[in-house]
């Protein structure tokens, strides 16, 4: 690998890395070289047993981002257990459930925005006191091509209205910790078959179809974070990777 992808001696931490795209963001960074830090609802040994079959080094706590006091102990957990902090993953997300925003209960609301915007800017916050305090550091939140477009008519507002709310917090923020020496920036991944999605042959051929390059795998946004955090993209912040398969040219829908 080439020099400016590596990340040797710094610490990674990722959210919901227990499975799907976290746990290929994870991957990716652990081959560079960090120290990878895992927050997530659910256990997380799979990501830290594949880490460590590979010679890298990793820990884990089951937390919820959408808690502050949580955000702070991984933050703490980094610290205690490699003594920086240099890079934070906004991955973990969920997806809220589909319908019209008429139909949306005030609890379906809540829980999205909690868990899909305010938990990226609790962890952002405890994650920028130890890193402004030493001028570096990287921090990629994961929004989604739905943040600019509905999708289907039976898609979710909510998580329409989270992402798009990611994509403001990485401008204010970046803009806020650039003269400090912090760069945010942000990925709107399309479809990445990051589980077992349960398709039959032809919903995948038809879930497919759009797709110049196919639909992506979780390691595609790794690479893309990979580039994100390392000195490679020294000069960008406060932008957003359109990670797609070239799914924006095929269709519609834009
Ligand atoms: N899969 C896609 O097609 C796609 C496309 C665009 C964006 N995204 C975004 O990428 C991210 C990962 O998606 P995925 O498909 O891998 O999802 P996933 O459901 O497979 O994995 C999400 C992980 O986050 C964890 N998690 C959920 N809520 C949490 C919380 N409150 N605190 C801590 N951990 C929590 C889960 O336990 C899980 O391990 C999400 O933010 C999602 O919105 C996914």
């Amino acid at each position: 690998m080439n020099e400016v992808h590596r990340l040797d001696g710094q610490t990674a931490i990722v959210t919901g890395a227990a499975q799907g795209i976290g746990q290929g963001i994870a991957l990716v960074l652990s081959e560079a070289g960090a120290n990878i830090v895992i927050g997530d609802i659910q256990d997380a040994s799979n990501t830290l047993r594949q880490i460590e079959q590979n010679g890298g080094r990793a820990v884990s706590m089951l937390m919820d981002t959408s808690i502050p006091s949580d955000a702070e102990a991984l933050v703490e957990l980094a610290l205690s257990q490699y003594g920086t902090l240099d890079v934070l993953v906004n991955n973990a997300g969920i997806d809220a459930p589909r319908g019209t925003i008429w139909g949306l209960s005030n609890e379906e609301w809540q829980r999205t925005i909690d868990v899909n915007l305010s938990g990226v800017f609790y962890c952002t916050r405890a994650a920028l006191k130890p890193m402004l305090a030493v001028g570096s550091g990287c921090i990629v939140n994961i929004s989604s091509q739905a943040a600019r477009a509905a999708g289907d008519p039976n898609g979710s507002p909510a998580y329409n209205a989270s992402k798009a709310g990611l994509i403001g917090l990485t401008v204010a923020s970046s803009a806020q910790a650039a003269p400090k020496g912090v760069r945010v920036n942000a990925i709107m991944p399309a479809l990445v078959e990051s589980r077992d999605f349960g398709w039959s042959p032809e919903e995948r051929a038809a879930q497919i179809r759009p797709y110049p390059l196919g639909i992506g795998k979780p390691g595609d946004i790794g690479q893309a974070v990979l580039y994100l955090v390392s000195p490679a993209s020294r000069w960008v912040t406060g932008t957003a990777l359109h990670i797609t398969g070239g799914y924006e040219r095929s269709g519609p829908w834009f």
